[in-house]
């Protein structure tokens, strides 16, 4: 490569970083959720946890950083929504309000293609999601990652600067926890604080007996999160609601607001309310 193209290359990232700066300093907190490996409910948790924290009252934003299995904008209803520009940059699409998302769906063509994404062009589409997207002012900003501890979550998650913390997802299984340590391990290397550890799928409520069954076990997370002295923030129990309104692109903790499950996210997002926040709560509250 000629020098005068790396200079351009050098300039044009220098130019992206404090882009990317600039339109997240005006974000109060942003959270990370990751999991040490897949389909654990990373997805599930992440647009959850916004719309609890909307209907709370915070002004939040949902960035969905699967390139390869960016899923956010089908479970919230808003698959089909097309982004529009404004002077300040490319708007997120709305959800509720004080709900907004962008994800990586809204650069494929259409829904049914999959993107063989290769390294360096991964990078390059994340830092311009970054760069380009304005969320003007938001309370809070959660992230949601790509599965695993590999390279690309890694990459993913060193484009954000200043996060938060990260919020860990696993199941109850044994397997499960043993990724936590990479999850751990992970966030260490990214100098990212651990917010604290979800445990989903956590036993299930018979919706006709109200029997409770420990399907995959329970109580693993709040042990590796007592082993490990980070905070548990509360275990979400299996609900077969949760993968219909998924399918049906329905919020799950608005939908079943009664539910064990929609009542364990909100309580899940009070502890997380307290840990980044403080005891103080600096964030005006909003009505609900
Ligand atoms: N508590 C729960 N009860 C029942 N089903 C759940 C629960 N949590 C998640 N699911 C379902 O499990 C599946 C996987 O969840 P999700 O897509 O959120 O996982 P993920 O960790 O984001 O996966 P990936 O690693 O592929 O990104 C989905 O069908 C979702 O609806
Ligand atoms: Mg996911």
């Amino acid at each position: 490569m000629s020098a005068e193209k790396k200079n351009l290359i050098q300039i044009q990232n220098e130019e992206e970083s404090r882009r990317i700066l600039e339109n997240l300093k005006r974000i109060r907190h942003k959270i990370v959720v990751m999991s040490g490996k897949g389909g654990v409910g990373k997805s599930t948790v992440a647009a959850n946890l916004a719309i609890a924290l909307a209907k709370k009252g915070r002004k939040v934003g949902l960035l969905d950083m699967d390139l390869t299995g960016p899923n956010i904008p089908k479970m919230l209803g808003v698959e089909d929504a097309r982004l529009f520009g404004s002077e300040e940059g490319i708007l997120p699409v709305k959800v509720m309000d004080n709900l907004h998302v962008i994800s990586s769906a809204y650069m494929l063509p259409h829904k049914e293609m999959a993107i063989i994404w290769r390294g360096p062009m991964k990078i390059g589409a994340i830092q311009q999601l970054l760069a380009q997207v304005y969320w003007g002012e938001l309370d809070y900003l959660i992230i949601d990652l790509p599965p695993g501890t590999s390279d690309e979550p890694l990459s993913v998650a060193q484009s954000i600067p200043e996060t938060d913390g990260a919020v860990i997802v696993t199941t109850p299984q044994e397997v499960s926890l043993l990724d936590i340590y990479k999850s751990m391990n992970f966030a260490e290397k990214l100098k990212m604080k651990i917010i604290g550890i979800i445990e989903n799928m956590s036993g299930f409520v018979c919706p006709h007996c109200g029997e409770r069954s420990d399907i995959f076990k329970s109580g693993g997370g709040k042990a590796a999160a007592e082993r490990y002295k980070v905070p548990f923030l509360g275990s979400i129990p299996i609900d077969p609601k949760i993968v219909e309104d998924a399918d049906a692109g329905k919020p799950f903790v608005t939908q079943e607001k009664d539910s064990e499950a929609a009542r364990a996210f909100y309580k899940v997002v009070e502890r997380i309310e307290e840990i980044v926040e403080g005891s103080k709560k600096k964030a005006p509250k909003r009505k609900r």
